[in-house]
This record gives C-alpha cells, structure tokens and sequence, in this order.
C-alpha cells in the first residue's frame, strides 16, 4: 500500500493563523509586559465587549475555560446542590462535569440521529415520561433519585445550533433554566420560527459558555473561556464567581473560583475576533466543497445535515461509515489525519458508571458513536486537499462496494 507521508494532511493546522497573524498577536504580548496588565484590565474589558457584541448579547464575562464557563453560568443561574440537569450523553465530559461540579447531577437524554444534537422529543419523553409533578413549583421531579430537575443544557455539537425553539417551549413549560454549551459554534446561527428571525449561539437561553481552547473557531493561546448572558444579574454572580467571590479587593461577599481570564489571553482573541467571521465563512465554503466532492458517496458515507433553521460553523466536520475503523486507517494510510468525537458517549463511560444507564439507554448516540469521524476542517484548507481526502473516501467506498460484490456472488 502507498503511504505518502510528506504531504500528510493535518486534522487541525494552528500554525498558520498564528503565523499570519504573528505581527498583532506579538504587539499583544509587548503591550502586556510593558503594563505588566496580566489580570483584569482594559485587555479583558475591550475583548468582553467586543465578543458580546459579536454574540448579540448584553454581557460577556471573560474566564478560564469553557469549562468554567459552563459551571459558573450554572451556579449564577440558580442551579443547587442536588438538582437534576439535562444534557445529552453525546458530548466532551467538560458538559457533564459543570453540571456535577454545580452540585447537581446530569440526566442525559438521546440526540437527533440527523443533527446529532439534544432530540427535543426525548427531551420532552423524559420530562413527562420519567419525572413526575411537583405540585408545589409546577416543575418537575425526577422520578428514579426523587430529585428536582432545574436546568437544561443542549450542546450546539460541532458548531451546529441545536433545535432551540422547541427546547425553549419544554423549558418554559416546566420552569427549567436553559444554558447553552456552544464551546463549539462561536457564531453560529439559529432560525428562531418564533422570533422569526436568526438569532446567534449564545444569545438564546439564560446563558451560554464558549471554549477558547486553541483548536475552537476562535481559540487562545492557552486556556480560555467566556459567558455570554443578557441578564445583569446572572453577569454580576458570574464576576463574583470567577474572582474568589470579590467585589473589591480582599471584602468578598460569597466564596467563588480563581476563574479569570488572562490579560493577555485577553488581547489575543480580540486580535483573532476581528477574523472570526471570515474564518467561519471559510469553513462553511470547505464545508460546502466536501459536500461537492462526495455528494455521489452519500448511499455509503453519510454526511453533515444541515437543517434550514442552522448556520453551522462547522467546528467538526463529522462523517459516518459502518466501517470507522476500516475508513480511519485507510486515510491515514494516505497522510490524512482524522479525529473522533468521540469515541464514547458519556452514560457509557467509567466516570457515569454511578448512574445506572447501561447500553441500550440511549440507542441514536450509541449507534452513532462507533460510526462517526472527523474529517480535516479549518478556514486554511486547501480545494486541493479536500480533493485528495474526497478522492481517498472515494477509493475506499469502492474497495467496499467490490468486497461486498465479490461476497454476494
Ligand atoms: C462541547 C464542549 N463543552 C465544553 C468544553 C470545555 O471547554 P474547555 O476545554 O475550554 O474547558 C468543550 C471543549 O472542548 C466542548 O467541546
């Protein structure tokens, strides 16, 4: 078998942006040493507003990760010490862990076998099929711990929305908080057909978290994450929270986190914001292109949905085989580096072991996950390599279809 190995295709390439940009993003650094600025500050200010204004949202409260992000927005936005959280099982753990990490426990509910994102009817079968009444507040009451359920956290998955409207009628209905994870759709769009109107990720339920770890859309330099909320009171809790529960130096109010954002992180994501936009038009153009490329494999690869209601920005670009791991190897074998995300849903892994699923809990995720890989995606790729990927797919759709041939004769 041929093995090109100097043309190799990376699955992510951070070298370039970083290099193109090399000129700001130094000019960054220099402004940081020279005002030793490195916590708080007018870098974190510019970049808080500059990003809330990119989410369509009041506030933004800059801190250390996404997964900060996520548990400080679900402590500010009022979940306690044993709550239920829905979430999907199809997810980064970051997801479940805030949720944990607030105090309550995650109950996961199955994807669309489409979007592969939270599935508003599973929602709504596990609300009215698993819970009960609570006559006392109208919510709900998970019947298997006897705990409240208080919040939802739909994951817009690989930088595509999740189905918004419906989720927010089932939340509003039984008095549920809904925080965003979009870690994964800095700028993505939802078609609200209530509002009737695009709305962005980020702007649509009590809050939302953003990652920027450096392989997002918009990565940092390091560790970096961000809430977006329109609702002052939840942005001031979260200040507290990220700063040891501090006001003012030293007089602090509520125990909180050493959950800031650096300055100088800071100072690099609004350098990189400014190039978001083009970045994820571009990603949506590779996107389209695959598309393109491999519209005649689709009886044997299945590709990316896009409902109407989505503007995806295309964080991941996931694909579907019944042979994964045939189709992994195979691209690697010519020089293409593929991801999965990921290779387990969460109610099977160790760490949820406590809570009881077992296989056969949530049937689409765990249908899903052995089939799924990522394809190289990002704003510097190449027509050239996306012919060479798509050319790759093709030979080993064929080399299938002729095994399959030769079986059946
Ligand atoms: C869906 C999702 N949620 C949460 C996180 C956590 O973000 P961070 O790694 O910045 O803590 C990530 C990051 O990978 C993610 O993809």
């Amino acid at each position: 078998m041929e093995i090109i190995m100097n043309n190799s295709i990376p699955f992510l390439d951070l070298v370039t942006p970083h290099e193109d940009l090399k000129e700001e993003l130094c000019s960054v650094f220099r402004r940081t040493l020279a005002t030793a600025g490195f916590i708080g500050g007018p870098m974190v200010a510019e970049f808080e507003c500059d990003f809330a204004r990119f989410c369509d949202t009041e506030y933004c409260i800059g801190v250390g990760s996404g997964t900060d992000a996520l548990r400080f927005a679900l402590i500010a936005a009022g979940v306690k010490e044993g709550d239920i959280v829905c979430t999907v099982p199809n997810t980064f753990i970051a997801t479940a862990e805030a949720i944990s990490q607030a105090g309550a426990q995650p109950a996961f509910v199955d994807v669309d076998e489409r979007t592969y994102n939270m599935h508003p009817e599973q929602l709504r079968e596990y609300l009215e099929v698993g819970c009960r009444d609570d006559e006392f507040t109208g919510g709900k009451i998970d019947r298997k711990t006897g705990r409240r359920v208080t919040a939802i956290v739909p994951v817009h998955l690989y930088g595509q929305p999740a189905d918004m409207d419906p989720i927010l009628d089932i939340a509003e209905r039984y008095h549920l908080i809904v925080i965003e994870d979009a870690c994964q759709a800095h700028g993505a769009e939802y078609f609200s057909r209530k509002a009737k109107r695009w709305l962005k990720a980020g702007s649509m339920g009590r809050a939302a978290a953003f990652s920027f770890y450096p392989g997002k859309n918009l990565g940092a330099c390091g560790e970096a994450g961000a809430v977006t909320t329109n609702d002052g009171q939840v942005a001031q809790r979260i200040r507290l929270l990220r700063n040891h529960g501090q006001a003012q130096k030293y007089y602090h109010e509520m125990e909180g986190y050493n959950g800031r954002l650096d300055a100088l992180q800071a100072g690099i994501l609004r350098v990189k914001l400014r190039h978001l936009a083009a970045w994820n038009a571009a990603r949506r153009e590779c996107a389209r292109r695959y598309e393109d490329l491999m519209g005649t494999l689709r009886g044997d690869i299945r590709l990316p949905y896009e409902p109407s209601w989505a503007k995806g920005v295309f964080h991941l670009y996931v694909v579907r085989h019944s042979d994964r791991r045939g189709l992994q190897s195979h691209l690697s074998d010519r020089g293409v580096d593929t991801g999965i995300h990921y290779p387990s849903p969460l109610h099977l892994q160790k760490a949820y072991e406590y809570l009881g699923y077992g296989t056969n809990a949530f049937p689409v995720s765990e249908r899903v996950t052995p089939q799924i890989l990522s394809l190289p995606m990002y704003a510097q790729l190449r027509p050239d390599q996306q012919q060479t990927i798509a050319d790759a797919i093709a030979e080993f759709v064929e080399s299938k279809r002729q095994s399959i041939a030769l079986m059946s004769s």
